[in-house]
């Protein structure tokens, strides 16, 4: 008897090599039209932020899953650093765009109530307090970043993080609830330099449902530690 035996790791198909399949990322449906909310938010940097912005996330984030199938299957790893960067840059910014869309509504406003509100007071002393908090740090960003309100379930509390970009300064199991995006083209089309008033608005639009239903979903969650 022949000793010589294929090989099922070779030959075998690799599937992420078969067929072309579709796309891993897509952009979400809003649920809304860009003029939504106006006049707090114009139609046109809705639009543009979601249609070139968001959309270049997921484009920026498929790619990055397809080079790096290449770098495997070639075996050529010389651009591996930059890759993962790509990867965490802009699979992080297709999560957060995705998020903003859905935590934001035209009847939105107000304050959370229920559980998350709970919570709110309890890790935060009151809402007035994470406001302010989450408005010091989505004002006090060096370049381009969000504030965000995240669930931290290895303390099991909610914290507010002052993300760098889209991936960069933040702690390793948190999972996001609430984010603020203070990238310039998420406001600077109709608020210019003023911060404060693209904060102000953003607040009236918050979908406190859209937060506590998240915030439901993420208490569940457990890594294992
Ligand atoms: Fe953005």
């Amino acid at each position: 008897m022949s000793s010589l035996t294929k090989n099922p790791e070779r030959s075998e198909p690799v599937e992420e090599n078969s067929a072309p399949r579709a796309k891993l990322y897509s952009l979400p449906p809003l649920g809304y039209h860009y003029y939504a909310f106006e006049p707090v938010l114009s139609s046109e940097m809705v639009d543009l932020h979601y249609n070139a912005h968001h959309a270049a996330y997921v484009k920026g984030a498929n790619q990055a899953v397809e080079d790096l199938a290449e770098a495997r299957s070639s075996g050529r790893y010389d651009s591996i650093a930059q890759l993962e960067r790509n990867l965490a840059f802009n699979f992080s910014g297709h999560v957060l765009h995705s998020l903003l869309w859905r935590n934001l509504s035209p009847n939105g406003g107000g304050a959370p109530d229920g559980e998350l509100a709970e919570e709110i007071e309890r890790h935060f002393g009151s809402f007035a307090a994470l406001k302010a908090q989450l408005n010091a740090v989505c004002t006090t960003l060096q370049g381009s970043g969000w504030g965000v309100l995240s669930w931290d379930p290895l303390g099991r509390r909610l914290l507010v993080e002052q993300v760098f970009d889209h991936q960069n300064n933040i702690g390793r199991c948190t999972l996001p609830v609430l984010v603020i995006d203070m990238w310039e083209h998420a406001y600077y089309l109709q608020f210019r330099n003023r911060k404060n008033e693209w904060l102000a608005a953003y607040w009236q639009l918050i979908d406190w449902h859209d937060a506590a239903r998240r915030f439901a979903l993420v208490r569940q969650a457990g890594i294992g530690l």
